[in-house]
């Protein structure tokens, strides 16, 4: 597997001017408190080591906002700061998988799962259960090799936020297996319609089973700074302070105090700018739905509630990753392919994922021109 997020930016590279409705990234910058704290980093603690798994007052401050804020049942479970939720499942599924053990990963996937399973020495499972997950399909892939299931709400490339019930019927269902959770909620902030986000890790019980994973990436602006944490089970500590030792030594210390001031801002900061995107959102469906009714044969997978993606299918005379390359290189806008996240697409047919994240208004509205007319030139006469 090739990443794909370099590949489509040396693309990118070779068109200047190209427009990104690629990578899963927002607009905005941190807040102010963040910029604060970095004229006032604190010197020399920052050049130097700091504990493993985090710094002990953003420990608090993120064992504080898991417990409050989410409703997260700790009991049974500890908190680490992580070189951002990446790092997070990576460690995590290094410290799960022995060899040949599997995880399960519903349909569509992120990339990035699949690639820290195999780095493991996993098998990453693809399970097709819906782009809700039905916990019965789920259960139906698990083998005496399976380990943990793992979802992503709201979802990365769905855009969709899965309903509580579900989520908590995959938790019971990993509690009743022997199985860990792993819930990756890199965009809890990120809902747009009716159903709210609510951690599988609020589940009373759910402590010693499931891994929550958040980041400071999307919400706070904060992709470069590489700051994400997470809640594990106790019995999984030991094994996660062995990788990031031999990985990171301990999260960037620098980083670690500008998380605090992000932390500090809270999810009220955060509610503009996600309402913000809401409207790139509306933008998009509509624009989607003018493209339609010029004749353009692409459809909604799914209408999209929750993170800033949306995924289309196109009939197209080319598959999605040929696809994605003519629209970079002759009409300046990248989108991905749906086959980096397990998407085939039916014959005669191409999956698109569209981020909205960086793009907004006349800028959005021109990406989204190009995507089209781009898309027209290769649908079938
Ligand atoms: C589902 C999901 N998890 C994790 C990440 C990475 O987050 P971080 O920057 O905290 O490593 C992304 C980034 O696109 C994502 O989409």
């Amino acid at each position: 597997m090739r990443p794909v997020i370099p590949h489509v930016g040396s693309l990118m590279a070779r068109r200047p001017g190209c427009l990104s409705l690629a990578q899963g990234m927002v607009g905005w910058s941190p807040p102010a408190a963040v910029e604060r704290a970095l004229r006032e980093l604190p010197l020399p603690a920052a050049h130097r080591y700091g504990p493993g798994l985090g710094d002990a007052d953003l420990l608090a401050a993120v064992r504080q906002e898991l417990a409050g804020l989410r409703g997260l049942d700790l009991e049974g479970s500890e908190v680490v700061v992580t070189a951002g939720s990446n790092m997070a499942f990576h460690a995590a599924v290094a410290v799960i998988c022995d060899p040949g053990d599997e995880v399960i990963l519903p349909l569509p996937y992120y990339f990035n799962h699949v690639m820290a399973v195999q780095l493991a020495g996993g098998v990453a499972v693809p399970v097709q259960a819906g782009l809700i997950p039905d916990p019965e399909r789920l259960a139906a892939a698990i083998t005496p090799r399976t380990r943990a299931i793992v979802t992503i709400s709201p979802g990365n490339p769905t855009g969709l936020v899965t309903p509580p019930e579900v989520l908590a019927a995959v938790n019971r269902l990993c509690a009743r297996r022997g199985l860990f959770h792993i819930s990756d909620e890199a965009y809890a902030e990120f809902v747009h319609g009716a159903v709210p986000h609510r951690s599988p890790g609020a589940e009373p019980g759910s402590g010693g089973h499931t891994l929550s994973l958040f980041s400071l990436s999307k919400a706070y602006g904060m992709a470069g700074w590489r700051i994400g944490y997470a809640a594990v089970p106790r019995q999984l500590i030991e094994g996660l302070a062995k990788v990031q030792d031999t990985v990171e030594i301990c999260p960037a210390r620098p980083s670690q105090r500008l998380a605090l001031a992000a932390l500090s801002a809270g999810p009220a900061w955060c509610r503009p700018r996600v309402e913000a995107l809401g409207r790139s959102r509306r933008r998009l469906l509509a624009a989607v739905a003018e493209a339609q009714a010029a004749g353009l044969p692409l459809q909604l997978l799914a209408e999209p509630d929750g993170a800033f993606y949306a995924l289309i299918e196109v009939a197209s005379t080319l598959g999605a990753a040929e696809l994605v390359e003519r629209l970079v290189l002759e009409h300046g806008v990248a989108v991905l392919p749906g086959g980096e996240f397990g998407l085939r697409g039916r014959p005669g047919a191409a999956v698109l994922r569209l981020s909205y994240g960086m793009l907004a208004g006349a800028e959005l509205d021109e990406a989204l021109g190009r995507l089209f007319e781009g898309v027209r030139r290769f649908t079938p006469r």
